[in-house]
């Protein structure tokens, strides 16, 4: 394992374009649930009764119950050694872009600038009515659903099933895949489109693609490396390789 470490090490070394696809499980060592598997999110609630605009519209409420609940478990949460690697990535690599499917505010936290939030962020709201878009970071929230200061409910600024990402944070992740040396894919189950896409349209335009996951994943045949083990254990040792080399 250690000579996979080492290969990927170098390539970082003298790769000019990186790109890092990142899910759930980059936080799951700073104590936040993922939502698939045997412990995740999904397996005790369903997406459908709470990460829908069919949701959201039948019970906001309920909805706003349970983002309260979640931003609960984020606030008092912090970067983990993968978060803070990958802000040094950033650092490093001449042109380095870093893609989120979290919303938990963790990655900007750490330090990452050069930052895709896909499906938004936890810690935004938008206002129905206006739709300007503002941070609210009151936890737990005094009123639920709260409300903008024209009176008007908002909604977590966040990305839910069955609606589409913005068009220009989509576009600059497809642009950036395509052009990447490297692509990590690192703890995300590669199941929800359109981030699960991402390595694969590196892989064909020929980037290196590696992945980080303690469990084999759809995409995992299809990788050059699969690093197999927890995202703040093996990523520390990548740069720790590159820092001495
Ligand atoms: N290090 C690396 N990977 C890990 C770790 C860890 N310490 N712990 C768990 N994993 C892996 C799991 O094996 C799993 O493959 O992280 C992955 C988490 O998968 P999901 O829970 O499906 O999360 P994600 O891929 O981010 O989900 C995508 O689905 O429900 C929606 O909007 C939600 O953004 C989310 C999207």
């Amino acid at each position: 394992m250690d000579s996979a470490f080492a290969a990927i090490a170098e390539r970082l070394k003298t790769a000019t374009s990186v790109v890092a696809l990142t899910g759930a499980g980059v936080s799951a060592e700073s104590g936040i649930p993922t939502f698939r598997g045997p412990e995740g999110l999904w397996q005790h609630y369903k997406p459908e009764d709470l990460a829908t605009p069919q949701a959201f519209a039948r019970d906001p409420r309920l909805v706003w119950e349970w983002y309260d609940w979640r931003r609960q478990k984020i606030a008092p949460a912090s970067p983990n050694p993968a978060h803070e690697v990958l802000a040094q990535l950033e650092q490093i690599v001449p042109d380095f872009l870093l893609i989120t499917q979290n919303i938990d505010g963790l990655h900007r936290l750490a330090g990452s600038r050069r930052l895709i939030e896909m499906h938004g962020c936890i810690w935004q709201v938008r206002c129905l009515t206006e739709g300007t878009v503002y941070e609210n970071r009151e936890v737990p929230l005094s009123l639920l659903p709260p409300q903008c200061a024209c009176g008007s409910m908002v909604r977590p600024d966040v990305v839910w099933f069955g609606e589409s990402l913005s068009v220009e944070d989509q576009a600059r992740a497809f642009a950036a895949a395509e052009s990447a040396d490297i692509f990590l894919t690192i703890g995300t189950s590669a199941l929800v489109q359109p981030a699960a896409s991402l390595p694969i349209v590196a892989k064909d335009r020929g980037a290196f693609v590696a992945e980080i996951n303690p469990v084999p994943t759809p995409i995992t045949p299809l990788v050059d490396s699969h690093l197999q083990g927890a995202a703040g254990v093996i990523l520390p040792q990548i740069l720790s390789i590159l820092l001495k080399s």
